[in-house]
């Protein structure tokens, strides 16, 4: 990030008009980031207020099926969520075939990232444009096309950091095994991942094996209202076909977590030695808070905590899945055998984190009694006071990224961080004023320089996103880029917003 010369107009230009949270809670944080503003680098947030950690890198990220386009070209065969878009699932009947057409636009990307400054770029490969099918013979224009962006990216001194399944899981391994319910997914995502390290991984030093599996499981799984769509009533929140919300979510995550490690350790023991790289898990974070100081709502906030946070972190850290999990679950949750254990207990180098907001937990353990599941509907009823997720902008809550930082250092040994997404959602058709989207990110990064100056060992943020890509979730009229792109332009051509510049 270059030095800002903007200054923010937080009078002029009030923020808050979209969101429909609580006027008194607007003043308190309105006050709060100004008192932030205060205490840190207000508006000229820059490199050096970082000095204890002057290596932190600043980046923008995206996914493949989100920006690529491309999706039935040279050799690219389908994955799930090329499935799920097909069946007009995502808002607005969108789907990625032609995204952003980074595909074909990668230079032109590139150099525009080079002009903002940036210094880091996260992306996703696409396994089945890599591997069509999934398994089987490499297509040599699916490597050659990440050879080229890789080494236009070195070439304009760009940091790549590679995430290897981003939602986007070969169709043909669901239909072969039900994907991630399979065990068989442990071995062909290990040597997927093999081929990557060997083709890439004299270039890229920061792996990512797959991206946020904890909201993946769940909403794939259980609720099913993201691919693969696997449901069953009366939990889904969709008419699924098929599935199991009981017991799925549980095996999907167990062998993502079991795929992650066994890719984890096959880098360990063959390529880290040479190619001197970093890997790890990037995680869905979501800071809880009791809505009340009562005992109920603060157990059902370390409840809540477990179910997203730990649920993927214990395993990597203690080996294990944390208490509460495995008595409110029961036998639906698998166990580790010792072996396994010992494969993911310690299986990173570094934690990816995507943050947006904050919750407030409300105690519904009477759910409990029967059967639990669905983290949003059933157990922290979730206060709006917090964030009401049905409106567009994102609550401003830099002291929710700050508590995931503490949490992270304090129940998890302080493991190393990057932010691989933190980004504001307002209206596509805002075009390049987005002025709520740089009060969003510079209050972001005063969050991440306070837990850093804390001895939080973050090493990077990242927002979401480069471009106004093709979302997963509440496509069509909202979108996250830095970048302006008119989706009826046959061109696409990319208009950088106030904050991409900022
Ligand atoms: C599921 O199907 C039933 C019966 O066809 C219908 O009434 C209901 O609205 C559907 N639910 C959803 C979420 O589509
Ligand atoms: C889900 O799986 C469990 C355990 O095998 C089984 O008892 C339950 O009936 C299944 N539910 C559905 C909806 O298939
Ligand atoms: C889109 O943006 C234009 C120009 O900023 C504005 O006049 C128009 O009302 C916006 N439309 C919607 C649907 O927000
Ligand atoms: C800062 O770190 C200390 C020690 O880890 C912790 O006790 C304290 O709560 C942290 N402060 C904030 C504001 O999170």
């Amino acid at each position: 990030m270059r030095s800002s010369t903007l200054t923010l107009q937080l009078s002029s230009k009030p923020p808050w008009k979209c969101t429909q949270t609580p006027h008194s809670l607007q003043l308190l944080l309105l006050l709060l980031i100004i008192s932030l503003g205060v205490l840190c680098c207000g508006s000229e947030c820059s490199r050096h207020d970082f000095p204890q950690n002057p290596n932190l890198v600043f980046g923008f990220a995206t996914s493949a099926y989100q920006v690529e386009g491309a999706a039935n070209q040279d050799g690219r065969t389908p994955s799930i969520w090329d499935t799920f878009s097909h069946a007009g699932q995502a808002a607005g009947g969108a789907t990625g075939d032609v995204a952003c057409d980074q595909y074909h636009k990668y230079k032109e990307d590139v150099q525009l990232m080079a002009d903002l400054g940036l210094e880091a770029y996260r992306f996703s490969i696409s396994w089945s444009r890599l591997i069509p099918y999934g398994r089987g013979p490499v297509n040599p224009k699916g490597l050659q096309y990440y050879n080229n962006l890789i080494n236009e990216l070195l070439s304009h001194g760009i940091q790549p950091h590679v995430t290897l399944c981003n939602y986007d899981l070969p169709q043909a391994l669901e239909e072969d095994y039900g994907g991630w319910i399979g065990r068989n997914i442990v071995k062909d995502f290990a040597t997927y991942a093999d081929v990557c390290f060997r083709e890439f991984g004299d270039r890229v030093k920061y792996w990512s094996t797959i991206n946020e599996p904890n909201v993946f499981a769940q909403g794939g799984y259980d609720a099913g209202v993201l691919p693969p769509q696997r449901c069953s009533p009366p939990f889904g929140r969709v008419n699924c076909t098929r599935g199991n919300s009981s017991t799925e979510p549980y095996i999907a995550a167990h062998h993502i977590l079991l795929a992650h490690a066994s890719a984890v350790r096959l880098y360990r023991k063959k390529f880290q030695q040479t190619q001197h790289g970093f890997i790890g898990l990037c995680i869905y974070a979501i800071w809880f808070t009791p809505l009340s100081d009562s005992k109920e709502d603060i157990i059902a906030t370390r409840r809540a905590n477990d179910f997203v946070i730990g649920w993927m972190l214990d395993p990597l850290v203690f080996g294990d899945y944390p208490n509460s999990m495995k008595q409110i679950a029961g036998s639906r949750i698998p166990a580790f055998t010792k072996a396994e254990s010992e494969l993911v207990k310690g299986s990173f180098d570094f934690i990816g984190i995507v943050h947006y907001f904050p919750l407030s937990v409300k105690d519904n353990s009477r759910v409990l009694e029967y059967e639990y599941r669905d983290y949003y509907m059933d157990q922290a009823i979730v206060n709006p006071g917090g964030f009401d997720m049905t409106t567009v902008e994102v609550v401003i809550a830099p002291w929710s990224l700050e508590g995931v930082l503490e949490y992270l250092k304090r129940v998890y040994g302080n493991p190393p961080v990057f932010i691989y997404e933190n980004g504001q959602r307002l209206l596509r058709n805002t075009t390049v004023e987005d002025t709520p989207r740089v009060e969003y990110m510079e209050a972001y990064i005063e969050g991440v320089l306070n837990a850093v100056r804390n001895g939080s060992d973050t090493r990077g943020y990242f927002t979401w996103s480069f471009l106004d890509g093709y979302e997963l979730a509440r496509s069509g009229d909202t979108a996250y880029g830095l970048c302006y792109i008119d989706l009826d332009d046959p061109d696409l051509k990319r208009y950088p917003k106030l904050s991409a510049q900022w």
